[in-house]
């Protein structure tokens, strides 16, 4: 049952965690260093601007925020912001690296792709000829769009490479960069996803297994540089529930609320980021280090080592301890499924969320889904209708009567590809059962 075992001359090792516990210090970690230089990929995204945000405050850093998208230049930066609404993404960003200018940070913004080693080679020049030497890396660019929802069967070349290009490609490129560098320390931001498994994020799960392996590698040959791989915490929940709730309300009172629920575990997830990167760089240097509130073991145990019968059987307990057998609290009305399919779906729902009823503009995530159960609601409706579901057809469609309209568009489909014969033996079959 041990996951990943070396042999070494007549040695077998097995791989394991050990829990320790990062108290938070008094002061700044002293690896930080005031006006410091810092590069951070990824630096427009969420993760990235919230750390920057912290070396802005702390240390007044010299910041690198690297992208493939960047900013328009900064001289447009007013004309931007009065021509287009506060909520633009590109709005948010150019204030929050205002806000991080007014913090005392100076911020240079550079687009370019981390798999790209020309256009690295370049940031690194302009980032030297602007601020001088570099004195650390933070590794945070990832591609985390609604296209990484696949499981192992869904997954193809195209997908893959989209996850390996920031993950795989990227860590060649910075390791090429970066040689001859002094650098304090390189942190590379990975997901508990790699440890625990991402059943819903199979490409995303194995790039970031790629970045622990290569964290252990680069700490045996590298020349005293400190790469360390994070294994960040999960947003899941408030990224997936969000998204779909939203798309189901728009417009309304509810979408008001719903948006405020958001900004505050917004607020909590960047406020457990920040403290989570001052535990890190304040202690010893590891090659990598897992974020989680309790015993990893346990879930290494819970989530990986488990029979298949075990998995949905817990994944269904820990459902009804969600929603006690009865329908919770929603703000959709009950309407109860009517078309078969809609009632085939339903029947699913109940079993695997273990609630009584479920109405056909429920939410799957409202009722108290996640991607784990959400993979098992996949995989068992692909066997009652016998058709290829994407997983992402869920986190798109997650009421059962969206979900009914997105299985019977796929079946007719495939009815208007079938030859006469092939449709006419269909009947036949469908009438014998
Ligand atoms: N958010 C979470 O819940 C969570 C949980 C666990 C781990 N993580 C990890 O934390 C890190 C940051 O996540 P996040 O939430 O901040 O994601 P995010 O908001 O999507 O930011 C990622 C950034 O990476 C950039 N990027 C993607 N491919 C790139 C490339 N080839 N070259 C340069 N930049 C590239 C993207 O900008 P462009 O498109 O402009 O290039 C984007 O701004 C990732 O490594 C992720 O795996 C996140």
């Amino acid at each position: 049952s041990d996951l990943v075992i070396a042999y070494r001359g007549n040695q077998r090792w097995v791989q394991a965690f050990e829990a320790v516990r990062l108290d938070k210090l008094a002061e700044p970690p002293k690896r930080l260093r005031r006006n410091g230089v810092y590069l951070i990929t990824g630096g427009l995204g969420g993760i990235g601007l919230t750390l920057a945000e912290y070396f802005a405050q702390t240390v007044q850093a010299k910041l690198v925020l690297l992208g493939r998208s960047g900013l328009p230049p900064k001289q447009k930066w007013e004309e931007w912001l009065s021509t287009h609404d506060a909520d633009n993404p590109i709005s948010i960003r150019i204030k929050k690296v205002q806000n991080l200018e007014e913090l005392g940070a100076e911020v240079l913004i550079i687009k370019a792709d981390v798999a790209n080693e020309t256009q690295m080679q370049e940031a690194l020049r302009q980032t030297e000829e602007q601020f001088g030497q570099i004195n650390g890396v933070l590794h945070a660019a990832a591609s985390l769009g609604e296209e990484m929802l696949r499981t192992i069967q869904e997954v193809d070349y195209t997908e893959c490479e989209l996850q390996f290009k920031p993950k795989v490609y990227g860590l060649y490129t910075l390791e090429k960069v970066l040689q001859g560098k002094e650098l304090d320390y390189c942190l590379l931001i990975s997901s508990v996803g790699a440890v625990l498994g991402g059943v819903a994020v199979a490409a995303y799960t194995a790039a970031n297994i790629f970045v622990d392996a290569f964290a252990h590698k680069q700490n045996q040959f590298s020349n005293g540089v400190n790469w360390c791989s994070a294994n960040w915490f999960h947003f899941e929940n408030v990224n997936s529930l969000s998204k779909s709730l939203l798309s189901t309300v728009q417009g309304s009172q509810e979408q008001i609320e719903i948006q405020k629920q958001i900004e505050i575990e917004v607020e909590v997830f960047q406020q457990e980021t920040v403290d989570v990167f001052e535990r890190i760089l304040s202690n010893s240097l590891v090659p990598q280090m897992i974020i989680w509130r309790s015993d990893i073991t346990a879930e290494i145990d819970k989530w990986i080592k488990r029979k298949p019968q075990q998995v949905e059987k817990e994944a269904r307990s820990q459902a009804q301890t969600y929603s006690a057998y009865t329908r919770p609290n929603l703000k959709t009305s009950y309407v109860a499924p009517e078309s078969e399919v809609e009632c085939r779906i339903a029947k699913r729902y109940q079993e695997l969320l273990g609630t009584e009823k479920v109405g056909v503009h429920d939410n799957f995530f409202a009722l108290g889904g996640n991607s784990l159960i959400g993979t098992q609601l996949i995989s068992k409706l692909r066997q009652d209708f016998q058709i290829e579901l994407p997983l992402r057809f869920l986190f798109e469609a997650p009421t059962v009567a969206e979900l009914a309209l997105a299985i019977e568009k796929i079946l007719i489909g495939e009815l208007e590809e079938l030859t006469e014969e092939e449709a006419q033996e269909l009947v036949l079959n469908t009438s014998r059962q």
